[in-house]
């Protein structure tokens, strides 16, 4: 278990030529966007949501504002994926979805979910700041777990933030609460192009800090 865990670990890479040919069922990547969703959020909050595009002429719009990076177009499927600065908002629909499955569940009660609204106004509703950072930091945990998922089941991703998020939000009509942390191709590897090596990390020494 650990050494496939390691595996896909290894074998994530950011691809940067998809083969255009091959495409992504759409049963596929459901598949794997339901796996992603076992990640960890904030009181389960899954403050994450995505556009998928598939058609080449929506993709090269979304190309024109990515630095014209040609993965965007080249990946059978390009996310846009979202952060909903507002998922903890008790007027967000997004909100309700999640507030019946805990009452469904029984983790929280009818009469506590004034309480709730209370706790999540006060921890994430300070500011457009802790709004941003509780949007963006669950949303990223959904992402690196859609790229695992999709390594292990042979697929290949490109997560991307070389983008203009102002007019990626204007040309796909994103409304206001949503926050754009990434693009994320997937598909398949082109046949023959070449995967460039494993990049050097920082060590555990070089990462770990300590402060006086
Ligand atoms: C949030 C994020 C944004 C990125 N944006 C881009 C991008 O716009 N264009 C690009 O070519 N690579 C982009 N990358 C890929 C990184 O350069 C790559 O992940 C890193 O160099 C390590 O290589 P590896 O993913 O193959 O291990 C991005 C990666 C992340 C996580």
């Amino acid at each position: 278990m650990e050494k496939e865990f390691k595996q896909i670990l290894q074998n994530r890479r950011a691809i940067n030529f998809f083969n255009p040919e091959r495409d992504v069922p759409e049963q596929l990547l459901r598949e794997l966007v339901e796996e992603a969703t076992h990640s960890p959020s904030s009181f389960n909050l899954q403050p994450w949501n995505m556009l998928v595009l598939r058609d080449k002429e929506e993709k090269m719009r979304l190309q024109k504002l990515a630095m014209n990076q040609p993965k965007v177009s080249e990946a059978p499927v390009t996310l846009i994926i979202l952060a909903d600065t507002k998922a903890w908002h008790k007027e967000n629909d997004a909100l309700h979805i999640v507030l019946n499955h805990k009452l469904q569940d029984g983790e929280l009660k009818e009469e506590q979910k004034d309480w709730f609204f209370g706790v999540c106004e006060r921890l994430y509703g300070k500011s457009r700041d802790s709004e941003l950072a509780f949007a963006v930091k669950n949303t990223a945990f959904f992402a690196m777990s859609l790229m695992y998922a999709a390594t292990a089941k042979g697929l290949q991703t490109h997560p991307m933030d070389g983008f203009d998020h102002d007019g990626v939000k204007k040309e796909f009509n994103i409304p206001e609460n949503y926050w754009v942390p990434l693009l994320m191709s997937v598909g398949y590897h082109a046949d023959n192009a070449e995967i460039l090596p494993v990049k050097k990390r920082k060590s555990y020494d070089e990462l770990v800090l300590t402060f006086p």
